[in-house]
């Protein structure tokens, strides 16, 4: 009886959330009309202390896209931390119809049905939150498959979710790696505080720049930001000063590996590739290289997601072939910079 009252207390606050989210653009569906995060309104942690949603084996789904960046943060986080038993997962088509949305595919190679509800459309994952959503739909999911609903579609609670709460149900046994270490956590939060806005939403900013002036600023903030970051890697292996790869690394990362493949192109962030910086190619190609990452990553969809999807700037939805990316598999030095060795 208590679980049926928390739940329903659940739905009524969720209810209400929802009704606040009217917004439906699919474009840039990230940044609002001033260029500020819109966070989504459908955050409950997971927790032993939570009423409702307590960590356990095999009762989480992620629904996530290959394409999306927010997306990739979490697959990354799934892997590094041993829990791709724990959790299973649907991936959606990245050719998306505006007229439907998010949707699902068995005939695109790499996509999957929905494993869970086997619905047509992510939109009608939302709507067992609230049968009248009509809001934003955003990857990545988490969805409870006990209770059937959402839980979180908000990639940073995400991670920090499979970070903390599912540590005994990794295949890593005890040897866990922790990506948000007490000891770093406020220079962690810092750090993604400045790459959210300037780099993560910076390429899309200079995408959806509607002026030269506007165009010109944004592009001047992500190349700045990205000149800061070559900095901290002159320094230090990792963004944040510990010798172990953390949150702040896999954000990042999940920028710079379409940077070259699609923003560079389709968004104009064509001051520099990724390649030519001395520390973040090298950087980049460390972290490309792990094998629970590389896994993650997969340009086909990287790139027919981002050059179909974004039609406003890229009208006639035609994917460019290049460039080469060889030079992510080419040997780089970033284990000297260890402190540790
Ligand atoms: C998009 O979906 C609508 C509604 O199902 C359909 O009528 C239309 O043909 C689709 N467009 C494309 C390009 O597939
Ligand atoms: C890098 O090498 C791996 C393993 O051979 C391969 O699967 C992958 O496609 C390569 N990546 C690029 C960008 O060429
Ligand atoms: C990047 O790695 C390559 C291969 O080890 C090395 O030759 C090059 O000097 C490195 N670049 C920098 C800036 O350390």
């Amino acid at each position: 009886m208590k679980l049926i009252t928390t739940i329903f207390i659940f739905f009524i606050i969720n209810l209400f959330e929802f009704t606040m989210a009217t917004t439906n653009d699919l474009n840039f569906n990230y940044v609002d009309k001033q260029g500020n995060y819109k966070k989504s309104s459908l955050r409950e942690i997971i927790s032993n202390e939570h009423p409702v949603f307590k960590p356990e084996n095999n009762r989480y789904h992620i629904y996530h896209s290959f394409g999306c960046p927010f997306s990739t943060r979490v697959l990354i986080t799934l892997k590094l931390k041993g829990l791709e038993n724990c959790f299973d997962t649907s991936v959606v088509d990245y050719i998306v119809n505006k007229s439907v949305g998010w949707a699902f595919t068995s005939t695109t190679e790499g996509c999957t049905i929905d494993r869970v509800n086997n619905f047509k459309t992510v939109k009608e994952i939302y709507q067992l939150n609230d049968k009248n959503y009509n809001g934003r739909v955003t990857l990545p999911i988490l969805f409870d498959k006990k209770t059937n609903v959402i839980v979180n579609t908000e990639s940073s609670d995400i991670m920090r979710m499979l970070n903390s709460e599912f540590n005994q149900f990794s295949s890593f046994g005890k040897e866990k790696i922790d990506l948000y270490p007490k000891e770093y956590q406020d220079r962690i939060n810092e750090i993604n505080d400045f790459i959210l806005p300037t780099i993560n939403l910076g390429v899309y900013k200079c995408g959806s720049a509607e002026n030269q002036q506007d165009y010109t600023e944004k592009f001047n903030i992500l190349f700045d930001a990205l000149e800061r970051m070559e900095e901290i890697l002159k320094r230090d292996r990792y963004l944040v000063g510990s010798d172990k790869i953390t949150e702040s690394d896999i954000k990042l990362f999940s920028t710079l590996i379409r940077f070259d493949a699609a923003y560079l192109q389709l968004f104009k962030c064509n001051k520099r590739q990724i390649k030519e910086f001395p520390m973040l190619s090298n950087y980049t190609r460390e972290l490309y290289q792990m094998k629970e990452i590389q896994s993650t990553i997969n340009f086909h969809h990287i790139k027919y997601w981002l050059f179909t999807f974004f039609d406003k700037v890229n009208p006639l939805k035609l994917v460019p072939i290049g460039p080469d990316l060889q030079w992510l598999n080419e040997t780089h030095n970033r284990h000297l910079m260890s402190k540790y060795y």
